[in-house]
């Protein structure tokens, strides 16, 4: 067998180990029967590790991310650390791995299981068969422009100032993103910013029609403002296939385009770096959009499809196992064709499950489409 591939599993607070958990029951899978071997890390991230260590990421662990093929990561945060100081709170760990490991491009898709068009707050019509993309410019915009600060003015003012910075590297670099996944699917590329309002907007428009002028004619560009976006996505999703939007309308838009898949639990995503001009690589690590949702944490509520997915596009995007990937696309659309359901996507008629029969689930159809003849 090839070199085992290099995995670290950050699984973090809430339901982060719960759902990691039926990744590693995924990979134990894998393995078992043979059909790829991974070397497996884990460390800790988010508030767990400022418990053990004082901070939300150790440099041991961000030295270990470095080195691994994929990060997988499950959630971070929580009630219990919401007093934490700003530097070492939870999220912190998150937002220095995606900074530290240049991983600046952010692929959120939304995949409405047929099983599930019913469960979307949205009808049935608008949802059933979606499936797009809302690609997440990761590394750049306000979440971490300087200077962000907050001042006393001495008068019982106080000043806040959060800084959104793009340069246009930043957008070529995602806006070919962009135009490359949508080549490989429905040609169209949707364009969001606030180009009325910021001047970020502005640059953004032009870079990314420049990059289409001149390596990507081929694909069909919109743009569009991002809040109509937002309208427009929940009006009318499957208008779009891949919008390309910055970080922080891409964090507000990606947990819209979750709704209409069912539910927040069922979406996956992945954060890509450049790739290595050398090796061929690309730094990766893969997470569900969905948090770490203390309220129902350690009960077996959680649903393990966003997270299983996340694996799912590791194999994609790291591993280059598109075969494999597929097919547990196919045993999640599967377990949810037989009417098991975790308490998120509950339906009228349908078998409520818990986390782990989910996953447990989900690993006897993979087995089941391995191995049968096709
Ligand atoms: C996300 C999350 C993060 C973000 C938080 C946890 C920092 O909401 O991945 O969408 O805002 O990027
Ligand atoms: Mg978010």
């Amino acid at each position: 067998m090839p070199n085992p591939k290099k995995l670290l599993l950050l699984a973090g607070d809430g339901i982060g180990p719960e759902v990691m958990a039926e990744v590693k029951r995924l990979i134990g899978f894998f393995t078992q029967s043979g059909i790829a071997a991974f070397e497996i890390e884990e460390g800790l991230v988010g508030g767990c590790c400022y418990d053990a260590h004082g901070v939300a990421v150790t440099e041991a662990t961000m030295a270990r991310a470095h080195a691994a093929d994929a990060v997988l990561f499950g959630a971070v945060g929580g009630p219990k650390w919401d007093t934490v100081p700003y530097d070492a709170r939870p999220e912190a760990g998150l937002l220095r791995l995606r900074k530290e490991l240049g991983l600046f491009a952010n692929i959120r898709p939304a995949i409405c299981y047929p099983a599930l068009a019913d469960s979307s707050s949205l009808k049935r019509e608008v949802v059933e068969g979606l499936d797009i993309i809302i690609l997440r410019e990761l590394t750049g915009g306000v979440y971490f422009g300087e200077p962000k600060t907050i001042t006393d003015l001495g008068n019982g003012q106080k000043r806040a100032v959060d800084t959104q910075l793009y340069d246009t590297y930043e957008i070529e670099r995602i806006a070919r993103v962009g135009f490359e996944l949508a080549r490989r699917r429905r040609n169209k590329v949707t364009s969001m910013e606030k180009r009325n309002v910021m001047k970020t907007g502005v640059l953004w428009r032009e870079v990314v029609g420049e990059v289409h002028a001149r390596e990507y004619k081929d694909v069909e560009l919109d743009h569009m403002l991002a809040d109509a976006g937002g309208m427009q996505l929940v009006r009318w999703p499957k208008q779009f296939d891949v919008i390309l939007t910055d970080n922080l309308f891409g964090d507000i838009l990606s947990d819209i385009a979750a709704m209409l898949t069912g539910s927040l639990g069922m979406l996956p995503s992945a954060s890509l770096g450049e790739v290595d001009a050398k090796t061929g690589r690309r730094k990766a690590l893969y997470e569900p959009v969905h948090g770490s949702a203390p309220d129902i944490a350690g009960k077996g509520l959680a649903n393990p499809i966003a997270m299983l997915a996340s694996f799912g596009m590791a194999l994609r995007y790291s591993f280059n196992m598109g075969k494999e990937a597929d097919l547990l696309d196919a045993a999640i659309a599967a377990a949810l064709a037989k009417g098991l359901r975790t308490a998120d996507i509950k339906s009228p008629g349908a078998t409520i499950v818990n986390t782990g029969e989910m996953g447990a689930a989900i690993i006897g159809e993979l087995e089941r489409l391995a191995t049968s003849p096709r």
